[in-house]
């Protein structure tokens, strides 16, 4: 049997895992959700979310792979042979699967902005003009396929390399060059005229637009911003070597990755108002707004560049996790050898990713369910896919497995006090899976006779 790998340090578990929690659901999706669910009370309920349930699930995940020392599906069976919760791993393979498929194509037209970028494509055009080259370039038949097969590539063979190697080096440098990037936008965007009319939008809430679509958006986001559900932080947690303290681990990314989605709304939503963009523009609201503030700036040129490089490296660090669930899954449960199973899940994930992109032109006019395959892709996996694997594992960690083997994984065998144990526990027994529940059937309507 393949050795399995460890990560080499404190610092390569959490750049790995930040690397994966961090990514276009920060600073692609999270804008386009805020302005689609209507802005600050979205932001408020997302919040609360994330504290409340991301946060506790995260470390479910992580106590789950490290006592199962499997992928997500060999955790869960390991650690209960007769129940079938390993469904949930089932689920997050798929999800996984299907998330990497659109996400591999947002993620190569980041490089389509980088080449744009560098041959000064956005300069002296107007917002109009921008908004309208991002509408005829990802309706294009090969061009956004031709980048989502360089983008996917890159990321089969990182990950065909294995684990440590691959991932750690590169999330070291990607995150703090993301952030200080980002800050310097937030300054230039909190410049513009009409700033503050994107401020308000993201932080001041106006709680009648909240119904369970926004509820359940928030949620899906929660999940899909902090890679939950999914059996990633399983698979990680499966690397993470003992000596860790998994609750201060979790607590850090959660935090991370909730700052950076902060400070991406921060740059955006200014820049909506002030170049005039509708902020339920969509999937495409990152790549309209910021060319223009790139025009604006000084050194816009180089910042541009920088940009969007460090957003496609952001991308990769969260695709090389996202391959990494389907392939650790081919080689722990199918004994599949590590270079077949990148090429198989590779290949697989990136046809399905071309029909998921000639969605948004050539094949635009078939309809799944009200959207065209990209949205339905993007929408069903994030709040259907990823809230249903998260209930299932919360319910196995608060109901079914060993509290004890829990409080071990918690305190490192009890090598320090827990203090957060009772309030995680509520959490994991009822206000999860509650919260879980309710939300699904408020956004059903079943709560409908209340408004
Ligand atoms: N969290 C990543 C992002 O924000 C995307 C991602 C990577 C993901 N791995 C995941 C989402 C697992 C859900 C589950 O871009």
């Amino acid at each position: 049997m393949e050795k399995r790998e460890g990560f080499s340090s404190k610092f390569g578990i959490l750049a790995a895992a930040v690397g994966s929690a961090i990514g276009l659901g920060n600073i692609w999706r999270f804008p386009y959700v805020v302005g689609k669910y209507g802005g600050g009370a979205f932001l408020i309920v997302y919040l609360g979310i994330v504290a409340a349930i991301g946060l506790p699930l995260m470390l479910s995940e992580f106590v789950i792979g490290r006592e199962g020392k499997q992928d997500a599906i060999g955790s869960f069976k390991k650690l209960d042979s007769k129940r079938p919760f390993f469904v949930s791993g089932v689920l997050g393979v798929l999800a996984a699967f299907f998330i990497l498929s659109f996400y591999g194509v947002v993620a190569g037209w980041t490089l389509e902005y980088v080449f744009a970028s560098i041959t000064n494509k956005f300069a002296g055009q107007s917002s109009e003009q921008i908004g309208n080259m991002f509408g005829s370039f990802i309706a294009d038949p090969y061009r956004p396929i031709m980048w989502q097969i360089v983008f996917m590539g890159i990321t089969g063979l990182i990950v065909s390399t294995g684990v440590q190697k691959g991932i750690e080096k590169v999330a070291k440098i990607m995150v703090p060059l993301l952030l200080v990037l980002i800050i310097i936008l937030d300054i230039k965007a909190l410049s513009l005229p009409n700033s503050m009319e994107g401020l308000k939008f993201l932080f001041q809430p106006d709680f009648s637009v909240i119904d369970g679509r926004v509820v359940l958006g928030a949620l899906g986001h929660a999940f899909f911003s902090l890679s939950l559900g999914m059996g990633i932080m399983i698979t990680y947690g499966s690397y993470i070597s003992d000596k860790e303290n998994l609750g201060s681990t979790a607590l850090q990314i959660s935090l991370a990755d909730t700052f950076i989605a902060l400070l991406a709304g921060i740059a955006i939503f200014p820049a909506v108002f002030a170049y005039g963009v509708d902020p339920s523009d969509g999937a495409g609201l990152v790549f309209i707004t910021l060319p223009n503030v790139f025009n604006q700036m000084p050194g816009g040129y180089i910042f541009s560049i920088m940009f969007f490089a460090l957003l496609a490296l952001a991308a990769l660090t969260s695709t090389i996790s996202l391959l990494e669930v389907v392939v650790a899954y081919l080689v722990d449960s199918l004994k599949m050898a590590r270079k077949r199973a990148s090429i198989l899940a590779f290949t697989g994930i990136t046809l399905v990713g071309f029909f998921a992109s000639l969605s948004n032109g050539p094949l635009a006019h078939l309809d799944f369910f009200g959207n065209n395959f990209f949205d339905f892709l993007d929408e069903t996996t994030a709040n259907y896919f990823l809230t249903t694997a998260a209930l299932i594992s919360v319910i196995f960690v608060g109901w079914f497995m060993d509290k004890g083997r829990i409080k071990g994984q918690l305190s490192n065998e009890g090598k320090f006090s827990i203090g957060y144990e009772s309030i995680y526990f509520a959490i994991i027994k009822y206000v999860a899976p509650i919260g879980i529940v309710l939300v699904f059937l408020y956004q059903l309507g079943v709560f409908g006779f209340m408004e």
